[in-house]
């Protein structure tokens, strides 16, 4: 009741505020990933994989040639959907049309993967226990093994976007036999330790671990879910006319580095309409304490339950020189979260790094390899020489 207040005077207060009416929604930002898909030309199958501990993620397919099988991951609170959303200039559909056979995952408790074979993510806060461990060492094994045994392929290729690569890093450290199995793994906007993060981004790191505790105290254990409150109130503000200043320009940009060009007013309701996606706290919490650490390792539980879990006071630290896959890095100039200096400290420590370029453009930033108006022309070309040389 109070929260359902909250928001009518807030959502009111803007209204008065803005004085504008709303954008006209775009059907875009309403639709799921298979509607895109099929808006666009292709038909996408929708699978059930079965990950570690009973989650249901599902797994977008869109058939081409078996033999080449391509397999796509997202990034934090994200979804498959940030890989299609640009319609006929995204990735998944420049894929599809050159024949890859696109396989496009879902990390456990997002919009398309909040499904268990025996709990109930809204009634079981159990299900919310699981952060970037559970996410590497669970979830993209499940999906790579699920696309061997469908395609009959020994090796696949892999595409991650910012934490969808700090993922596949962790498995090829912790479960080495999957390095080979990846023929190529394209890393875009590639982040391990998140130890140079710059302002905004390096302030809100700074003051999470606080947001974090006030979260735990009030067992708040997802995150900006597709229904919760804060993603309905975001929804209606950032929906406005004035939410293109107010979300993107003095909101994410902050955090992820700028370029007003490559996302357009008319562009972004449809991000809007996908993003945030969901996840756990603990998974965000994970994150924080890697950047606060500057240390590439599991997740922190405090020193007395460290010692049950790790026997150790600390978390351990993942084995980069285990990661023996072969990686390409694709940096950018104008990126917060993942910074040149960061990418170039991974660089030193993967021990097969077949390519690392940096983005041309000074203003390429963090969110412009998924949502970027001109990606498909700046980007793509390099991910597709990339795939021609290595997807063999
Ligand atoms: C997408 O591009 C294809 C090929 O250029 C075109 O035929 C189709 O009409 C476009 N679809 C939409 C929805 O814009
Ligand atoms: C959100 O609510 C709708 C309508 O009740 C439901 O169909 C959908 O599955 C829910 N989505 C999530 C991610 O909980
Ligand atoms: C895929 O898995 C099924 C069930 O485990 C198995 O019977 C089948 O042989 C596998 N196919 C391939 C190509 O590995």
């Amino acid at each position: 009741m109070n929260k359902i207040l909250i928001r009518l005077v807030i959502v009111s207060a803007i209204g008065v505020l803005s004085q504008t009416s709303r954008n006209d929604i775009p059907e875009d930002a309403t639709m799921t990933f298979s509607e895109l898909a099929d808006k666009y030309g292709h038909k996408a199958e929708e699978h059930d994989v079965i990950s570690g501990g009973g989650y249901i993620l599902t797994l977008f397919h869109i058939p081409g040639d078996k033999h080449r099988p391509i397999l796509l991951i997202h990034g934090a609170i994200d979804s498959a959907d940030s890989y299609i959303m640009r319609g006929n200039t995204s990735l998944v559909i420049a894929l599809a049309r050159d024949k890859y056979d696109v396989w496009v995952m879902n990390y456990r408790g997002n919009r398309y993967a909040r499904r268990h074979t025996s709990m109930d993510a809204d009634s079981n806060q159990e299900y919310w226990d699981f952060s970037l461990t559970e996410i590497g060492y669970y979830d993209v094994p499940a999906n790579i093994d699920y696309v061997l045994n469908k395609t009959g392929e020994d090796k696949l290729s892999v595409i991650g976007y910012s934490e969808g690569t700090m993922s596949m890093y962790l498995l090829g450290a912790t479960r080495p036999e999957y390095n080979d199995k990846v023929k190529i793994f394209i890393s875009l906007a590639p982040v391990c330790t998140l130890k140079n993060t710059k302002p905004l981004a390096s302030i809100v790191i700074q003051i999470a671990p606080l947001l974090n505790v006030a979260l735990e105290a009030i067992n708040r254990n997802e995150l900006l879910g597709q229904n919760s409150t804060l993603r309905a109130l975001l929804t209606d503000l950032c929906s406005q006319k004035v939410g293109y200043q107010v979300c993107l320009i003095n909101g994410l940009f902050l955090l992820t580095g700028a370029d007003a060009k490559e996302i357009e007013p008319e562009f972004f309701p449809v991000v809007v309409g996908h993003f945030p996606a969901g996840t756990s706290r603990k998974n965000i919490n994970h994150l924080v304490q890697i950047s606060l650490s500057g240390k590439f390792r599991d997740y922190d539980y405090g020193m007395m339950k460290n010692m049950e879990k790790y026997r150790r006071l600390t978390p351990p630290e993942y084995d980069l020189s285990k990661v023996t896959m072969k990686v390409a890095l694709i940096a950018a100039k104008n990126d917060k979260l993942s910074t040149i200096k960061d990418v170039e400290w991974l660089r030193e420590r993967l021990p097969n790094v077949v390519d690392y370029t940096v983005m041309k453009s000074d203003v390429f930033n963090h969110v412009d390899y998924i949502w970027g108006r001109t990606a498909y022309k700046t980007l793509f070309p390099h991910i597709f020489r990339l795939l021609n040389k290595y997807n063999k």
